[in-house]
């Protein structure tokens, strides 16, 4: 973990409350592990007072440049909005354990399942599978047609369906309604689940694949406080009972956990 002042290169929107933000600056370059976050101040002084975490979505390391996707939630995100190329920005990471991608071999095949926001550091993964010779198949949903994004980068990866709960845009649905029947994507189709999304999502994902016994990775979404496992405000239950620690910090043991490692 380190912490780093970046330029901004552009900042942009491109989805309904949905904005692409590129920083350039040598802490970008020290970001090669997908699943991981950077921690942003947004804002030069005390208000507001906590960082957000941003998952990373794109880095080039030659370039030094990382790519940020993060939807305005309120005033932190809007202020962060608001930043123009050059200001510069204060970044804390990367942080948190990734998604594992070493041991993974070519012939392989990954399902990459995204929503809403969750989305985003999907494609720096699918990147990163593909240069393994991995095939990819990446199943993102949204709310509707105005909040989809990343749609066209995923397929420069492999196959995409997207899925919208109003229906205006892919299929009509959740993508757990959807992942298996509407696309046949049967359980042994694939060899290894890597997920992000909201807690209902992941929690469907989990109770339907980790009985079968299936490989997967889960990514959750949290609204942390100090973001490198100090203040508690992030922890939640693991499902072994028994000795040992009864809880992780998605901070810092997080944010991705093994399929089934702790309770949604
Ligand atoms: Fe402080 Fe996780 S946000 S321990």
């Amino acid at each position: 973990m380190d912490k780093g002042v970046l330029s901004v290169v552009s900042n942009e929107q491109i989805a309904e409350r949905i904005f692409r933000m590129e920083v350039e600056g040598e802490l970008a370059g020290r970001m090669t592990r997908p699943g991981q976050f950077v921690h942003v101040k947004c804002g030069a002084g005390i208000d507001p007072l906590l960082r957000r975490p941003i998952s990373i979505c794109n880095v080039d390391t030659d370039k030094k440049r990382l790519t940020m996707i993060y939807r305005v939630e309120g005033h932190g995100t809007r202020v962060l909005s608001e930043y123009v190329p050059g200001q510069p920005l204060d970044i804390l990471g990367p942080l948190g354990e990734g998604f594992p991608v070493e041991g993974r071999q070519a012939g392989e095949h990954a399902l990459l399942v995204g929503g809403g926001i969750g989305v985003p550091p999907l494609y720096y993964l699918g990147k990163q599978l593909k240069q393994c010779g991995v095939r990819i198949t990446s199943v993102i949903g949204f709310g509707t047609a105005s909040q989809v994004f990343l749609e066209r980068e995923l397929a420069e990866l492999g196959d995409v369906h997207v899925v919208t709960i109003d229906g205006t845009a892919g299929v009509q649905g959740l993508v757990t309604d959807v992942l298996t029947g509407e696309y046949g994507l049967g359980m042994s189709d694939w060899d290894v689940l890597y997920s992000c999304g909201p807690l209902p999502m992941l929690r469907a994902l989990q109770d339907k694949y980790q009985p079968a016994g299936k490989e997967g990775y889960i990514s959750l979404e949290q609204r942390m406080g100090c973001g490198v496992g100090a203040c508690l405000a992030c922890v939640c239950p693991v499902q072994e009972k028994g000795e040992g620690r009864k809880y992780r910090k998605i901070c810092s043991d997080g944010p991705v956990f093994p399929l089934g490692e702790v309770r949604l």
